[in-house]
């Protein structure tokens, strides 16, 4: 019986709650988003008013990712994950644990090491034009040049671990057709 044919109160016991699924799609799509603009200002010489632009976009999602994760990580901890219908061995289980440990990590260590750049730099810290956030650095060129060899390293990390966490999800639909997806079914 695949998960859609279950009575709804069955099948929500193998899902995520509401709350955990809304919070990783807005997350990823956040995320994903910072990432492809952070990678277009690499691109554009520094200075100039488009990458002055997309870095301030790429701040204000970058922050909003870390205040999200706290509510993401209370929700986790208070509500747990759900159990899976059919378990899954012990090598998947442990590297999925693994993987989204590693995921995890990589929210709060991405925002924190562009905050240390940009603040300890005495760069913008925008929020969507409407507020900025606090400096809580002094201005510091080596700790700034630390902050962004520390945020330019982390973003291969993430972009590896994402591009995992995706091939794992199609291994999972296509390989073994099992019902992993459906736990997080927006
Ligand atoms: C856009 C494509 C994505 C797809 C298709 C996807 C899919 C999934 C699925 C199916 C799960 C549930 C795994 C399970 O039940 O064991 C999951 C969990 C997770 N995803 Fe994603 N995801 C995506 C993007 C992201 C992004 C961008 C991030 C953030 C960096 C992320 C972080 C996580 C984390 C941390 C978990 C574990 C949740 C927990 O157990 O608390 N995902 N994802
Ligand atoms: C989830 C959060 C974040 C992700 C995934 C992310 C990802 C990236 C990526 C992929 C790049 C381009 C790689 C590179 O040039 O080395 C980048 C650059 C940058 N990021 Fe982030 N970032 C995040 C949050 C932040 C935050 C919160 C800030 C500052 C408050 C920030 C400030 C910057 C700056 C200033 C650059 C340009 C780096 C340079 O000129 O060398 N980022 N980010």
């Amino acid at each position: 019986m695949s998960a859609t044919t279950l009575p709804a109160s069955d099948a929500g016991r193998y899902s995520y709650t509401g709350l955990q699924r809304g919070l990783h799609w807005l997350m990823a799509a956040i995320i994903l988003a910072a990432f492809a603009l952070g990678v277009w200002s690499a691109y554009l010489v520094v200075g100039t008013p488009l990458r002055r632009a997309l870095l301030d976009i790429h701040k204000s999602l970058g922050m909003t990712a870390l205040v999200l994760l706290a509510l993401r990580v209370a929700c986790r901890l208070a509500l747990g994950e759900p159990p899976y219908r059919k378990p899954l061995d012990t090598l998947s289980r442990i590297g999925a644990h693994m993987a989204h440990g590693a995921l995890y990590l990589m929210m709060l260590y991405m925002p924190l090491s562009g905050y240390l750049f940009s603040a300890s730099g005495g760069y913008s810290l925008p929020w969507f034009g409407l507020f900025s956030w606090p400096r809580l650095l002094p201005r510091d060129k080596m700790t700034a040049d630390f902050g962004e060899t520390l945020h330019h390293w982390g973003a291969w990390i993430i972009g590896g671990l994402l591009v995992l966490h995706g091939l794992a999800v199609v291994w999972h639909v296509f390989v073994k057709k099992d019902e992993v997806l459906s736990r997080m079914a927006p």
